[in-house]
């Protein structure tokens, strides 16, 4: 059996409060703290107060037993034996991660520190963090004995984070002394074991008890350019499909084709080869600044990367031209458009692209209605409802006697709407899809004009199915 370890996790945002009732699947006990009253009283009442997978269950699990929620970072730091940061670093005005939370959290702890104790970052920080850590711990008095700090990103993703952060591809545990990295192999034990997946009703994932996730041990700084530089590597590669894409257009290719292609190559690989209107969220375009501020900071040229920002932003606009040479004018034009969220399964509008396009539009004086499956409560404070701007409560009510149905976010349910009841629902059966998640070929066949990301628009090619 592995060995509970008392854990903290301070920060109970998107990586926070997974790791948080994760650890407690895991057999661990967890104290999450927030400084924020509110959202504590929440989470003690079972609101998880984001849309994710397996959350509300596992939180109804855990919660006021194996998973403590409290503000009192200093009890929380007395009780534990290793301590998660997973505060925001949020992007500062010049790229950077702003790191003042990190700070204050190391700070906090350094005086409430009565024992051994691993302090480790989990939230995405650039390389040296680590040793700004231990300094500022130290600048509180606080022997060296008395603690280590250890690197050890999270690499999941929204809409999956219970599952990602169970069945890992990798932990990367970034350590410099074998004491610190003994806690860290203990805490994941459950895991690299394969313990985990012998037992009943756990959330499902591609590992098994025979075949267990891989726990790799480096340096701390190592672990922290991983993370960075993980992040950067998949915004490339996006970026680089969406680059190919517009070849593609320009050639009259199909990026379908070529994608499945380059993917069929093991050393490439079919994952984030998807193209579309630009990655967005809370992880991409915050970590591929940062990256690049990094590199600039300690002289090294990785010019690459605003390359990489570049294709991004230029895909936003590539778009509405798109949207522009179906429509001719756009001023007056109503508009459907399906997804607000940054990506689908997902209630987060951060850096959506799907915003931004929608705020283009509204500025070209487009009125829109728009629907999104979880977002649309989040978008309402971005994009308030005005004569302009509605929220419908379905597709179908998005798309009534619309000019041009536009897809924005790759919700599976987009991929599924009924052709024929759409089709007679717009005034034109005009559908520009951001997300490449209709067969050209069928949209034609259904008497859409249809125009996608790097393939070959297609036109209505007789009279409707079904009318
Ligand atoms: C990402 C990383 O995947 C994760 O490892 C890290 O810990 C946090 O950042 P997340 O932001 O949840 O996770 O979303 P992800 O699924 O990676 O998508 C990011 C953005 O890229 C979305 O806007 C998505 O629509 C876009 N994307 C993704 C594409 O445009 N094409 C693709 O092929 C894949």
């Amino acid at each position: 059996m592995s060995k509970k370890i008392q854990i903290a996790v301070v920060g109970s945002g998107y990586v926070g409060l997974v790791a948080a009732v994760c650890f407690a699947e895991m057999g661990h006990d967890v104290i999450c703290v927030d400084n924020d009253e509110v959202k504590v009283k929440a989470l003690q009442g079972g609101d998880t107060l984001i849309h994710e997978d397996h959350l509300p269950e596992l939180l109804n699990r855990y919660r006021n037993e194996r998973v403590r929620f409290m503000t009192d970072l200093a009890e929380a730091t007395r009780e534990s034996e290793a301590i998660f940061i997973a505060v925001g670093t949020p992007q500062s005005e010049s790229g950077d991660a702003d790191l003042s939370h990190v700070e204050a959290v190391a700070s906090e702890i350094a005086r409430s520190i009565n024992g051994y104790k691993v302090i480790v970052e989990k939230s995405t920080v650039p390389v040296y963090t680590n040793e700004w850590i231990r300094r500022v711990i130290e600048r509180n008095g606080v022997g060296r004995e008395m603690f280590d700090v250890v690197s050890n990103p999270e690499f999941l993703r929204e809409g999956t984070a219970v599952s990602d952060f169970l069945h890992p591809d990798r932990i990367v545990v970034g350590a410099d002394s074998e004491r610190a990295a003994a806690v860290l192999s203990a805490i994941y034990a459950p895991l690299t074991t394969g313990e985990y997946y012998n037992v009943e009703n756990i959330i499902p994932g591609p590992f098994t008890s025979t075949e267990p996730p891989p726990l790799l041990l480096t340096s701390t700084k190592s672990a922290e350019i991983i993370k960075h530089a993980s992040n950067a590597f998949l915004a490339l590669k996006i970026s680089f499909i969406n680059a190919v894409s517009n070849l593609c257009e320009a050639a009259d290719a199909n990026v379908e084709q070529v994608a499945r292609g380059m993917g069929l190559d093991s050393r490439i690989g079919p994952k984030f080869l998807r193209p579309g209107i630009g990655y967005g969220g809370s992880c991409f375009p915050k970590d591929v600044a940062a990256f690049r501020s990094v590199a600039e900071q300690m002289g090294v040229d990785f010019s690459l990367l605003s390359e990489v920002e570049k294709i991004n932003g230029a895909q936003k606009k590539r778009f509405m031209s798109k949207v522009q040479s179906a429509l001719w004018t756009l001023r007056g034009k109503k508009l459907a458009v399906l997804g607000l969220a940054f990506k689908g399964e997902t209630d987060d509008i951060r850096e959506s692209p799907a915003i931004d396009l929608v705020e283009m539009l509204l500025a070209e004086g487009c009125a829109i209605t728009a629907y999104d499956p979880a977002a649309m409560e989040r978008a309402k404070a971005e994009l308030p409802v005005s004569a302009q701007m509605g929220y419908a409560s379905d597709a179908y009510a998005a798309a009534a006697d619309a000019d041009a149905l536009l897809i924005l976010t790759d919700w599976r349910e987009f991929a599924e709407l009924d052709l024929v009841r759409l089709n007679a629902t717009l005034r034109y059966p005009i559908v520009i899809d951001g997300r490449n998640l209709y067969d050209p070929h069928m949209m034609s066949e259904h008497g859409f004009t249809y125009m996608s990301v790097g393939r070959p628009a297609a036109k209505p090619v007789r009279e409707a199915v079904g009318a």
